[in-house]
């Protein structure tokens, strides 16, 4: 029995977007990510200045935050996003290749498409190429030692590169290397690093040459009263994640209770139970206090009168870094505070300038923290995602041991020889082969552009380079020149171009077979241009 009315399988505000429009969609939004962050690639690479909806200010030259920074509404663009994501929570650098080489494989996808070829075909064509890409890597990384200092240096220094904050590189490269050294744990001879034990910290107002490691615990806060102590020594650690204070209409007095008289002139109740909590503390064994919320004047004073060293307001991220590195537990209430609940540090200390307070020769030894300073906080926040990045591919190397050769070098090899490898097959599959090495151009290209040298002369040079054997040949950004990458050192860690090739794939591919979107029109709401 058939209907004279037609089937209505969509609600009313469901746009449609079918075969070549829904794919030419997703191939612009793709193009349009990977251009607004492709003037970036590379240590010559331009920043970008982002204002955000409440007028904040960032400067960044770093992929993934500029695309977590601006809104994208498109959904082939947000997938190209989410590659950046992925890539920057599984590797901790190389998101702008990633995005330029999802940009680049969406480019060759559309050239053959406009040439008939069919979307399934360069699917199976790019993950061909995936896998033969990943080969290639495998077969061209280097091992490198977890002792390997020099080497690792090396490869924190190319991916901060480029960060505006070249006259402290080196200092810097040493600083990650030797604090990841420092928390690395080997067991059944397999080495892991667990980045929550690298806590970087920032102060404004010195010079950024002042960046130094220190062992142990950087609190960004000083003891809450002048009658307390500067300086504990066999430091016994409360940490406490309640207020002490009793109710919300207890006033924070400006006046600041020093004499027993004072502390009288607060009702009888009241000073009893804060006493109470003071008293509970310092019975336990404690003479530092790390409290989460406000400490009242009362407590303090008690606090203070029994040598009781102790900071109010303390971040939760700080909390728990402290509980990790004093082997510490963080108590809700101080009643239930006991002497194993207690961390031990050798010394507790106010640095001179009264900013900080440090907390040294820590139960746990596998925690450091390091404490970067800067003029600005534009500055503060670019160093310490180059800080990010690099402890973070110095891991990478240290857990699995491999790095390849960066500087356009790596993608240059794969454009080569995944197209020799694209002759052996045959048929349209080598087409789509073809255009999946292609893309890998796009890397070199932009890293010759982006210095402000030809690129498709440097292209030129570079293959000519990889033909006569030269697996290591890159582009010198600073002079232009194709020369030995790896005695240069410019050196990534494997896991970083693994995980592009595989996310910028994978993407691709994924994209090239929608061919029908249907979009939602709230969804959509507030412009969908694809792009941003
Ligand atoms: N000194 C250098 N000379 C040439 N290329 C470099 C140098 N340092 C880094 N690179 C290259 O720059 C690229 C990384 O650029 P970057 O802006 O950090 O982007 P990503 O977000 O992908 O890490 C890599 O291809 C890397 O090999
Ligand atoms: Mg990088």
């Amino acid at each position: 029995m058939q209907s004279q009315q037609p089937i209505i399988i969509l609600k009313e505000n469901v746009e449609r977007n079918y075969g070549r429009e829904a794919q030419r969609s997703n191939i612009m939004a793709a193009k349009a990510i990977a251009g607004a962050v492709r003037s970036t690639l590379g240590p010559r690479g331009m920043d970008k200045m982002l204002v955000g909806s409440t007028g904040d200010i960032v400067i960044t030259n770093d992929g993934a935050t500029i695309l977590s920074e601006i809104g994208v509404q498109h959904p082939g663009a947000k997938m190209v996003v989410e590659v950046a994501r992925t890539q920057d929570d599984e590797v901790g650098d190389g998101t702008t290749t990633a995005v330029v080489l999802v940009g680049a494989l969406m480019e060759q996808a559309e050239q053959m498409l406009e040439q008939g070829i069919h979307p399934t075909v360069i699917a199976q064509g790019y993950l061909m190429g995936m896998d033969k890409a990943l080969e290639i890597v495998d077969s061209l990384s280097l091992k490198v030692d977890p002792s390997d200092r020099k080497t690792l240096m090396k490869i924190a220094d190319t991916a901060i590169t480029g960060k505006s904050i070249e006259q402290v590189k080196d200092k810097l490269d040493g600083i990650i290397v030797d604090a990841v050294m420092i928390v690395a744990e080997k067991a059944n001879g397999k080495l892991t690093v667990d980045e929550d034990d690298v806590m970087i910290k920032k102060q404004k107002g010195e010079s950024i040459d002042d960046a130094e490691l220190i062992r142990g615990v950087v609190i960004d806060k000083v003891k809450v009263s002048e009658q307390m102590p500067k300086k504990v020594q066999k430091a016994k650690v409360a940490l406490i994640s309640m207020p002490l204070e009793i109710t919300k209409t207890q006033v924070k007095a400006k006046i600041k209770i020093t004499t027993a008289e004072q502390v009288n002139a607060f009702g009888d109740q009241e000073r009893e139970t804060l006493r109470k909590l003071a008293d509970a503390i310092v019975a336990s064994g404690a003479n530092v206090l790390l409290c989460q919320k406000g400490i009242s004047d009362i407590a303090q004073f008690y606090l203070a009168k029994a040598g009781v060293l102790a900071i109010e307001d303390v971040p939760e991220k700080d909390m728990k870094y402290a509980a990790r590195a004093l082997n510490a537990n963080i108590i809700t209430k101080p009643e239930s505070l006991t002497a194993k609940d207690l961390g031990t540090a050798d010394l507790v200390e106010e640095d001179t300038e009264g900013n900080v307070t440090r907390i040294s020769g820590c139960k746990n030894p596998k925690t450091t923290t390091i404490l970067l300073r800067g003029t600005s906080d534009f500055l503060l926040e670019e160093l310490e995602r180059a800080v990010v990045d690099g402890t973070r591919v110095v891991m990478d190397a240290m857990e699995d041991g491999t790095y390849v050769v960066g500087g356009g070098a790596v993608e240059t090899e794969l454009l080569m020889k995944i197209r020799d490898y694209a002759q052996t097959v045959g048929g349209r599959v080598q087409i789509a082969l073809e255009g999946y090495a292609a893309a890998f151009e796009s890397i070199p290209l932009a890293l010759a552009e982006n210095s402000g040298f030809n690129p498709i002369d440097k292209i030129v040079e570079l293959k000519n380079a990889h033909a006569k054997g030269k697996k290591n040949a890159g582009l010198n950004v600073y002079e232009g020149k194709v020369t030995d990458m790896l005695a240069e050192g410019v050196i990534e860690p494997l896991r970083s171009k693994r995980q592009s090739i595989q996310s910028a794939s994978e993407t691709s591919v994924m994209l090239i077979r929608v061919d029908d979107m249907m979009i939602t029109q709230q969804a959509k709401k507030g412009s969908a241009a694809p792009g941003m």
